[in-house]
């Protein structure tokens, strides 16, 4: 395994900008581990399963029939060969995102794809809600990212041109639910430097990142 540097946090933290960002400047992979989530959800609905139907669930984790590509500027997810990352984006999926990863074994099933990820011959950056502690507990650095509710909101309903109100409730919602799941909740590693990005611009934050991390790898 090469060097891993964790960024978790809720949705809308910055998380993906983040970690691109600091990907680039060391000449590192990176992945959004909320893809696999995602294109689970995704290639769920399109199949009609049951987001309750555990087993077909757990068996279409390793279904060729949808992937997850690490690309420098965006982790991509194909379904029958077609890229529908932007679909994916959409706070729906978010959502259905969130449901299927509180099954203990879909988490499972996806683990093992989501660590290979650190295969490659440079480092990796990885994103999500239980990188720093559960997909690479053994990173060199690790790195929480809050900002206040509001501010998440504003800044994904800019994104997706949407409604800040309704952006607000679908995240709370969307972090309550992942916060309290039984396995593997959003929490904040132990050993992580956490960075609140409420009044921070993107430079600042990866500046901040890249001073912590540069004594570790
Ligand atoms: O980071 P994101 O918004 O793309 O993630 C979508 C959902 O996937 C998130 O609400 C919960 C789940 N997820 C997870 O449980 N563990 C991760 N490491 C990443 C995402």
């Amino acid at each position: 395994m090469g060097m891993v540097i964790t960024i978790d946090g809720p949705a809308a933290s910055g998380k993906s900008s983040v970690s691109r960002e600091l990907a680039r400047r060391l000449g590192w992979q990176w992945v959004s581990t909320g893809a696999f989530y995602r294109g689970l959800a995704f290639a769920a609905l399109q199949l009609q399963i049951d987001l309750d139907d555990v087993k077909s669930l757990t068996d279409l984790t390793h279904n060729p029939v949808w992937s997850v590509r690490m690309e420098h500027d965006r982790t991509k997810v194909f379904f029958k060969d077609q890229d529908v990352t932007d679909l994916i984006a959409h706070e729906d999926v978010g959502n259905f995102a969130s449901k299927v990863s509180h099954y203990p074994e879909v988490r499972k099933a996806l683990l093992e794809a989501q660590r290979n990820c650190s295969s490659g011959p440079q480092g990796l950056v990885a994103e999500g809600r239980d990188c720093g502690t559960v997909v690479f507990p053994e990173a060199e650095a690790k790195v929480y990212l809050t900002a206040n509710s509001e501010h998440r909101a504003a800044r994904r309903a800019a994104e997706l041109g949407l409604a800040q109100d309704d952006m607000v409730k679908a995240q709370q919602q969307r972090d309550h639910q992942d916060s309290t799941r039984k396995v593997a909740p959003m929490t904040v590693p132990d050993d992580a430097l956490v960075v609140d990005t409420t009044a921070l611009n993107l430079e600042q934050v990866v500046d901040k990142v890249v001073e912590y991390v540069k004594n570790k790898i």
